[in-house]
């Protein structure tokens, strides 16, 4: 990508979490002042954990005022170890106290993923009115390159009619319901957590590859607020030639 979006370059993983929870507050206090309430689509798999325990802790984060929301989810039950809305609810909604009225889960085990879907963006058109605008989407990405449930090919990349659909992924064997990228490039901020050398060769890739979004869904992802930033670790900065920090 030719105009590389701000990047900042984390020791570690706990750095990274703690750089991160600072970037995420930021946000959440400047929402907070500014229209009363936070909405923010949690990223799912491994590498939000640390920064939502870190989160958790925070004094400063009026969590009262938080509505959490979900990028994608995977068709599991909602108490599965593979469920992001288990994974966020044990390491922020309970130990944070951000009131249960205010959690958004994307219900894929009450009945087919499409339903999942629709049932998902009637909740979003209701609490945030026709064109629904996150305050924040955090978002992860594989090694491949996908955010959210979004992975190459994806119908998602091209979808115009939807915020949210269910999509079923090949290499997966899996059904998976997620924001789509109109969605997510409608919000008011992206935050991406990258971690681990695995993911180096992609974030290579995505930065400072041409572009190709089909093969790699982070490109695609470029909010409308141009407010977009890449926290990184180390480890997967490791394959970017250009400067490491761009802040
Ligand atoms: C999911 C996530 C997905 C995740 C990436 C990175 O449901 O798996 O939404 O997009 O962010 O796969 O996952 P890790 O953080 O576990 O590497």
């Amino acid at each position: 990508m030719s105009d590389r979006p701000p990047l900042i370059v984390a020791v570690d993983r706990k750095d990274l979490a703690r750089r991160a929870a600072d970037e995420v507050v930021t946000r959440a206090r400047a929402a907070i002042a500014s229209r009363g309430v936070f909405h923010v689509a949690l990223a799912g798999g491994s590498t939000p954990r640390e920064l939502y325990a870190t989160l958790a802790r925070e004094e400063r984060a009026h969590f009262a005022r938080w509505h959490a929301w979900f990028g994608d989810e995977r068709r599991v039950p909602p108490d599965d170890e593979k469920s992001n809305f288990r994974m966020a609810t044990q390491t922020l909604l309970e130990p944070a106290d951000i009131p249960e009225e205010h959690w958004h889960p994307i219900r894929v085990w009450e009945g087919e993923p499409e339903e999942a879907a629709q049932t998902y963006e009637r909740e979003l058109l209701m609490h945030l009115g026709p064109s629904p605008r996150f305050d924040l989407v955090l978002l992860g990405m594989g090694a491949d390159g996908h955010v959210a449930s979004i992975f190459p090919g994806s119908k998602a990349l091209e979808e115009v009619e939807h915020d949210v659909v269910a999509t079923f992924v090949e290499k997966l064997g899996a059904w998976r319901v997620t924001l789509t990228v109109r969605a997510i490039n409608r919000s008011r901020a992206v935050i991406f957590l990258v971690a681990g050398t695995e993911k180096a060769a992609a974030l290579h890739a995505v930065l400072e590859g041409p572009r190709d979004p089909a093969r790699f869904p982070a490109q695609a992802i470029s909010p409308e607020s141009e407010d977009c930033l890449w926290l990184v670790d180390r480890a997967a900065a490791s394959g970017l030639s250009g400067p490491q920090n761009r802040e």
